[in-house]
């Protein structure tokens, strides 16, 4: 079972980046040289994935502009060769109902094969390219699964805000069969510390599985929620957890984004080493302000 299609949701509000989001997409937010939804694009390339469809609506027409094939999406300032080759899509969700309405929104495009599921507001880092969705497609096929979901473990606080899967017997190395999943429980209720991160891989029984939900958390169509329809039908979903060294950069709120930001730029081949010197004397300068401040004009060298 090959997977070389995927879904791209990016119609939400992004409510919790207000103002900066008010009239610009989060997933247009750079993470270092590029914007988010392109790192997730890479990402996905380079698992195999050839043609995608981002979910998008009228607030969000930065998204379907920067995918147009006349821009070049990958484009730099100094090389207009674009990173990225699969074809891109796009469809509007009328109404940000919730991460699984909008995923139903690829019923169509989808048709009978399975199909990878990633969130254009993150981007999964490892030191092999592409590593966490590799892993998952691989393991999608060798167990014959109808959901595979890439997982995090997170601390007590992370529990209120990702779905957290419950797990059961292991499989094989880094692949665990799951016996439910629960969107946001919070630390009292959460079956475990393993947390939704990102990335799903779904066989086409999710559509209907998720034109039978009721809105649920927020009162909106969870993914959750048919994922867990998924388990209790007795069909087979797995999760695959990043393994160390494996980070999940997130835009979603100021915290993540600021980390995410830093993360990416710290670790650019061509800017990081003098913003890492920078950041190093910014630190100490903070923790004491008879250190240099970095930004007072200074001879050069
Ligand atoms: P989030 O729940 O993090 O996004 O969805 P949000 O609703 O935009 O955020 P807040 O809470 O208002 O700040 C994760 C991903 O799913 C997409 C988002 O664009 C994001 O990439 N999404 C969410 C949709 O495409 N449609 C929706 O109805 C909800």
């Amino acid at each position: 079972m090959h997977v070389t299609k995927a879904v791209v949701p990016a119609a939400g509000l992004g409510t919790r980046l207000y103002p900066v989001t008010r009239s610009q997409p989060k997933e247009m937010l750079p993470l270092g040289t590029r914007p988010a939804i392109q790192g997730a694009a890479e990402e996905i390339e380079g698992a195999g994935i050839t043609d995608v469809l981002l979910i998008t609506s009228a607030a969000k027409r930065a998204v379907e502009d920067h995918f147009d094939p006349r821009q070049s999406p990958g484009q730099s300032a100094d090389d207009d060769s674009s990173p990225l080759t699969a074809r891109y899509y796009c469809t509007r969700q009328a109404e940000p109902r919730g991460l699984g309405d909008a995923v139903l929104h690829a019923r169509g495009f989808v048709g009978d094969n399975h199909f990878l599921v990633a969130l254009g507001d993150c981007v999964l880092i490892s030191d092999e390219p592409s590593g966490p969705v590799k892993r998952m497609v691989q393991a999608h096929a060798q167990f014959e699964a109808d959901a595979t979901i890439c997982v995090q473990t997170v601390n007590a606080a992370g529990t209120s805000r990702y779905g957290i899967v419950e797990p059961g017997d292991g499989l094989a190395d880094g692949v665990i069969a799951l016996t439910d999943i629960v969107e946001k429980p919070g630390p009292e209720a959460a079956p475990s510390r393993l947390a939704v991160a990102a990335r799903y891989i779904f066989s086409p029984r999710i559509f209907e599985l998720l034109e039978e939900v009721q809105p649920g958390y927020g009162e909106e169509i969870q993914l959750t929620d048919a994922i867990r329809a998924m388990i209790a039908e007795g069909r087979r979903v797995l999760a695959i957890p990043l393994q160390p060294g494996e980070h999940r950069l997130d835009v979603g709120n100021f915290n993540s984004y600021g980390r995410a930001f830093m993360r990416s730029i710290l670790t650019d081949r061509e800017y990081g080493p003098d913003l890492r010197e920078y950041a190093a004397e910014l630190v100490q300068y903070l923790a004491d302000d008879s250190q240099p401040d970095p930004d007072a004009p200074r001879e050069e060298s």
